[in-house]
């Protein structure tokens, strides 16, 4: 029996999709019996790159979700509305569900997973993270039995392109920023990228497939990348480290103390850190991605390879039509969904606030060039238990002398309240950044 494919979207990642489908030689064999069967788009009048047979192209992605003729709904039209509400009626129709839509599933997951749950409906979402890289069903299945101490990751492509740019170029966010637009690196709107926010919903993604638990986006902190500058990236340079944008969820140490899942204190977190030039993550360079999973007893497993694109996340996308396919073939039992392939978990993880990190910062001060100075920094530090690394004055900005600062290990709330107080010194000018260090 053929699976017919409903799909949402023709764009990058539903065109890359339909050429796997519509071209299956020399792939998976389940793909000789799969059909593209209805495809919804804005406009018919558009110029594709790809030809379908006549009559699958349709404006009504109403009809396709819910065509009792349809199987699978493919969900690659992004946003957030239709999408969400596409995805919840073809769950009620019935409809197994892939989507590349990590916002509708950051945001919508629980509404969404309860709604399939229910229906015995599977939502995969492989290429939603990582675009080409399979990371969620490694993270199910051949990880499953490891308990997550950490998931670090560079998981957006733009960013990354960004900040390699400044590192290699010595220049300005804002400069680079412009031109990775006009190359078509960049959106022409690109706050879900450099605000951090996309590598929230992803980030978010993971961690509730790790842990086994639902996220609340709102508590995942996130920031971008807009305040690095050319300075820090220098600095950063000089004292060993480079700069990248991190998406992380990790386990507070003593999260185990106890079985219950309730107990679990979780780190989710977006922002630019200072990375170690010797750390894996390190040599991530341009628009590509990679997730460090750290598990017990498994060590350290790095994901690397394409994080967005056409042909890399059709790869993901078709690859969860083929598991649906091999599942249903095999005489999958809907009632029962396959424990590898479905997401059960209800229950929200408890996210500890960033007041109780502990981790290493760097600071960069602007001060008036006087005696003193570096003493009294010292001081209010040393007031709120922060203890230094290093300290070094290496420049002159306008008359104001440059300090930069990278801490040994402290409490984030210890370390911004000797900020506030640093901020009150008659020497101090400014502080124009605040990075925090791997
Ligand atoms: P895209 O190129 O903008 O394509 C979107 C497609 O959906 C277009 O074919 C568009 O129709 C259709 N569409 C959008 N809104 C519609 C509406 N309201 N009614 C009918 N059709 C509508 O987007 P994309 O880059 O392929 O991204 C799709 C999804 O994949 C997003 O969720 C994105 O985050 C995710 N994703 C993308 C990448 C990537 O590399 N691009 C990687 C990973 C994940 P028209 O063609 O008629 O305009
Ligand atoms: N905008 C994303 C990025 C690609 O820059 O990585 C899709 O996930």
């Amino acid at each position: 029996m053929t699976l017919k494919i409903g799909l949402l979207g023709l764009g990058t990642v539903g065109t890359g999709t339909a050429e796997i489908l519509l071209n299956p030689t020399g792939r998976h064999p389940l793909l000789q019996e799969i059909e593209i069967y209805k495809v919804g788009v804005r406009s018919l009048d558009k110029p594709r790159t790809i030809s379908l047979p006549p009559n699958v192209l349709t404006t009504d992605l109403e009809s396709i979700v819910t065509d009792e003729a349809v199987d699978i709904v493919v969900e690659v039209m992004g946003g957030l509305e239709p999408a969400r509400s596409l995805i919840l009626k073809a769950i009620a129709h019935g409809k197994h569900i892939i989507t590349a839509n990590k916002a509708v599933i950051a945001r919508y997951g629980a509404e969404i997973f309860t709604a399939a749950q229910k229906a015995g409906i599977y939502v995969m979402l492989e290429a939603a993270v990582g675009g080409g890289i399979p990371v969620i069903q490694p993270l199910k299945q051949s990880l499953g039995v490891n308990r997550i101490r950490a998931i670090t990751g560079i998981v957006n492509g733009t960013t990354n392109y960004i900040l390699t740019r400044m590192q290699a170029e010595g220049s300005e966010f804002n400069d680079i920023l412009a031109d990775a637009q006009q190359l078509g690196y960049a959106e022409a709107d690109p706050t879900a990228d450099v605000d951090g926010l996309d590598a929230a919903d992803k980030i978010a993604i993971l961690a509730s497939i790790a842990y086994g638990g639902r996220i609340k986006l709102p508590d995942v902190s996130c920031e971008g990348i807009r305040q690095v500058s050319a300075a820090d990236i220098a600095y950063a340079q000089k004292l060993g480290f480079v700069i990248k944008l991190l998406a992380v969820a990790k386990r507070e140490e003593t999260a185990l103390v106890a079985d219950s899942p309730d107990s679990e204190m979780l780190q989710v977190r977006v922002h630019p850190t200072l990375v170690p030039q010797t750390h894996p993550l390190a040599s991530v360079s341009g628009v590509y991605n990679a997730i460090l999973v750290e598990g017990e007893p498994i060590g350290q497993v790095m994901f690397f390879g394409p994080g967005a694109g056409s042909g890399p996340t059709a790869s993901a996308v078709v690859s969860d039509i083929v598991n649906i396919a091999a599942v249903l073939k095999t005489g999958g039992n809907t009632e029962h969904l396959h424990p590898l392939l479905s997401c059960s978990h209800q229950h929200y993880c408890r996210l500890a606030p960033m007041s109780e990190l502990v981790t290493r910062f760097y600071a960069r001060f602007l001060t008036k060039d006087s005696p003193g100075v570096i003493g009294s920094l010292g001081t209010c530090f040393g007031k709120h238990n922060v203890s230094l690394e290093s300290v070094v004055q290496t420049g002159f900005q306008n008359e104001l002398a440059e300090i930069v600062v990278v801490t040994h290990d402290v409490r984030e709330g210890n370390f911004r309240q000797a900020l506030d107080e640093i901020r009150t010194l008659e020497a101090v000018d400014s502080i124009p950044s605040i990075l925090r260090v791997l």
